[in-house]
């Protein structure tokens, strides 16, 4: 008998819940709690007929601790998954630990005003000591150890898809494949076209700022850091083709550093058509993709919020996509001595997933991890008191759920590398 609430009620909270209703054994009652509650609503309404999970509904301002930490008192769940913003990620977890339930999320933290000066001395003093400039790190939320350590409640660090299955296959790989891991690639391929001449397939904001920030790699215990987009290599996608790829920062490359131990280096390579890259130049160069707020006809207004409002809803391309998405990991290390090459990844195909629950696979590939981090957490199986990345529990029970909830996996032993 578990209840879960659910923070946000977008692209990928929609297939989280889709899947929490296809799961009602362990999903008893959520509560959708987001900022416009009609959207919550619109879901409820096509749901509920179909599905034994009792499902309410609430508006929430999740910058707000207080109000979150009412709400969570008020409705009395196990646990919070939050899919709504990085930004929000301390005050739900703030929250959390007030009214003393267990956390998940799919995105590390990210403030949203990045000119704030109390978060931007933090900030700079971060990027000296660390090497790398992206606005998100782990520190802000890795800090909250002690306190959900005494409050003997665990919070969930990034159970998408990236980070989130990335993380788990990287455990599954040091579980049952290596004695130890030397390398870690990321690869995330997105083979899908819907037909937009530039669209991001989740929350353009948070997408935009992650993909013009520089791209930084871990190597021999240090983070290199490179201009946007500076390092290009093709890759052959099993199921996908051949396609362009660019090393960019990514937050699991941060806790995987920490969490695999004796690896030496870890890449993150995401594929890009060309126009998405020359609109993403475009807009940054005409000042599109600037975070701090401009003075406009008297009104303040954010760059790349009002260039939010003018894409198109992430949520919308679910119909019109179609293609597959490949994500997944190449580990090269030594296994009883003999070094060893494996490929662990995920085909997911855009239209099938339009099919199931109404959106692409983006969103599909991070609420289906979504759905079973909090899963794992409300059974009891991934539980201890403290802050902790998916990578750091027993990976078995998560890829079990894998193939049975959506997002079966393919282990290939030597794969082509990248160079
Ligand atoms: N790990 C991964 O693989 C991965 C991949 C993709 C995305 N993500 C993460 O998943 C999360 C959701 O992404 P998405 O694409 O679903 O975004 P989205 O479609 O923009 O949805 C965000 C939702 O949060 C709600 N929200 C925003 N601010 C709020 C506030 N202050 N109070 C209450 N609700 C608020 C929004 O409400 P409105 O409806 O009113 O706007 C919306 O429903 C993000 O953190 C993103 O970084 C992770």
């Amino acid at each position: 008998m578990s209840k879960l609430m659910i923070v946000g009620c977008g692209g990928v909270a929609s297939v989280a819940i889709h899947k929490c209703c296809q799961n009602s054994e362990v999903f008893d009652e959520i509560l959708i709690a987001s900022r416009t509650k009609s959207k919550c609503d619109a879901l409820k309404e096509k749901l509920a007929p179909n599905t034994k999970t009792k499902i309410s509904t609430a508006c929430v301002n999740a910058d707000d601790m207080r109000d979150v930490a009412s709400l969570i008192k008020a409705w009395e769940p196990d646990a919070v998954l939050n899919v709504a913003l990085p930004y929000q990620d301390l005050t739900v977890m703030d929250a959390c630990l007030e009214a003393g339930v267990h956390y998940i999320d799919t995105a590390n933290y990210e403030p949203e005003d990045t000119e704030d000066p109390r978060w931007r001395e933090i900030y700079e003093e971060r990027c000296k000591r660390l090497g790398f400039t992206a606005y998100f790190d782990y520190s802000w939320q890795w800090d909250y150890q002690d306190k959900f350590k005494k409050a003997g409640l665990t919070a969930l660090l990034g159970s998408g898809f990236d980070p989130g299955v990335t993380s788990v296959y990287a455990a599954y790989a040091q579980k049952h494949y290596f004695d130890e891991i030397h390398t870690i690639d990321i690869l995330d391929c997105n083979g899908g076209d819907h037909g937009y001449p530039f669209a991001t397939n989740f929350n353009p904001e948070v997408n935009l700022r992650e993909v013009s920030a520089p791209g930084s790699y871990w190597e021999d215990g240090r983070w290199v850091e490179i201009p946007a987009m500076s390092i290009k290599r093709e890759y052959d996608f099993p199921q996908v083709g051949m396609k362009d790829m660019y090393l960019l920062h990514h937050e699991e490359i941060e806790s995987l550093a920490k969490n695999i131990p004796g690896v030496k280096r870890i890449r993150f390579f995401m594929t890009f058509g060309q126009s998405y890259l020359t609109h993403m130049k475009c807009l940054e160069n005409v000042g599109m993709l600037r975070t701090d707020p401009v003075d406009f006809n008297g009104q303040k207004i954010v760059p790349i919020q009002f260039l939010k409002e003018l894409l198109p809803d992430p949520a919308s391309l679910g119909p019109r996509t179609v293609g597959k998405t490949n994500i997944g990991c190449i580990f090269t290390g030594v296994k009883d001595g003999k070094e060893k090459t494996l490929y662990i990844y995920n085909v997911c195909d855009h239209q099938e997933c339009y099919k199931e629950v109404g959106s692409q696979a983006v969103s599909y590939t991070t609420g289906v991890p979504a759905m079973i981090g909090s899963m794992l957490v409300l059974q009891g199986l991934w539980r201890k008191p403290g802050v902790y990345n998916v990578e750091e529990f027993d990976p078995d029970p998560y890829m079990d759920a894998l193939n049975k909830w959506g997002l079966p996996w393919v282990v290939c032993a030597n794969p082509k590398l990248v160079d």
